[in-house]
């Protein structure tokens, strides 16, 4: 098996190399003046199995494009099979039209995928339960799940003491995956509105009861409005020991100074997309996929 690692995350891609005990290889990418790109696959990798590790994230339109021609030249240089792992789908937020007339950049992206070369794909925390339904490729989706369980033991050792929150309603079947792993926690809700023009959020309702550490658990934290908003709903009934976790570090726009600002713990967030040391703080903690990645890769 031949594994090329992820330009813009070379921390998990050594990671999972060293767990797989194979080395990492990287595509060559030459830009352009105007931006265009040359990628080369060096290696000679005729009638290999190889796996590609890559996130869609920022420039995500860059990313995607790069992906797509990294899966052409293996193609092309005539490999056995090759299986995607793609932490982070850029556009996974938009799987439908949420108004008339507006693309489905996911649907896009993922057909994009396929044409290129890719024979299966596997992907962490999918923003929709559906998001594995829209490929004509096996799909698998991965979790970050266990490795959240083993952190809020560690940060709260004693379960009566664990309340799991979802910030919004998709998230409650996540909620659910994590409880049990916990041997089944204390678990509520609370109900997000987001504006589609300005993009802030409003807590709108919640449900259930808020006691103990609690832990606001959700795919994604991109501007941080929707953890941070749910935080400080928690800090006003009087919660103490808050923590944010999220699969997708995104942290772009006012992230950060949202999150800094957020009357949580921590921020807890996984290294599914690389996370620049700019955008490191002392509350943010970052848990690696690679025993995860590695475990799919070695099922394959
Ligand atoms: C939305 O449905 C997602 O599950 C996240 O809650 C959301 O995308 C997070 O975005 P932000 O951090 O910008 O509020």
């Amino acid at each position: 098996m031949i594994f090329y690692g992820d330009n813009a995350n070379k921390d998990l891609s050594e990671k999972v190399a060293h767990l797989l005990g194979v080395e990492t290889f990287y595509p060559e990418i030459h830009v352009f003046p105007d931006g265009e790109k040359r990628v080369r696959i060096q290696q000679d990798v005729l009638g290999e199995e190889v796996v590609v590790l890559k996130s869609l994230f920022m420039p995500v339109d860059e990313n995607i494009m790069t992906f797509a021609f990294i899966l052409d030249a293996l193609k092309r240089r005539g490999v056995k099979s090759i299986s995607t792992v793609v932490p982070y789908v850029g556009y996974c937020r938009g799987d439908h039209e949420f108004r008339t007339g507006e693309a489905v950049p996911l649907e896009v992206v993922i057909r994009l995928i396929e044409m290129s070369g890719a024979q299966r794909i596997a992907f962490f925390d999918p923003h929709s339960i559906k998001f594995p339904e829209m490929f004509q490729i096996p799909a698998t989706a991965l979790s970050a799940v266990e490795l959240f369980a083993q952190k809020i033991k560690e940060i709260e050792p004693n379960k009566d003491n664990i309340t799991l929150i979802t910030p919004d309603m998709g998230g409650k079947r996540r909620l659910q995956l994590l409880s049990d792993h916990l041997g089944g926690v204390n678990c509520a809700s609370i109900q997000k509105e987001r504006d589609l023009h300005t993009g802030q959020i409003e807590i709108r309702q919640s449900k259930g009861e808020f006691r103990g550490t609690c832990f606001i658990i959700d795919d994604m934290i991109a501007t941080g409005g929707t953890v941070a908003q749910a935080a400080i709903h928690l800090s006003e009934k009087g919660v103490k020991d808050i923590y944010l976790m999220a699969t997708h570090g995104l942290l772009y726009g006012n992230a950060l100074e949202v999150l800094k600002k957020s009357p949580a713990r921590k921020v807890i967030v996984t290294d599914a997309v690389g996370i620049p040391e700019e955008k490191k703080f002392d509350r943010l903690e970052i848990l690696t996929l690679a025993s995860v990645v590695a475990r799919y890769v070695k099922s394959l």
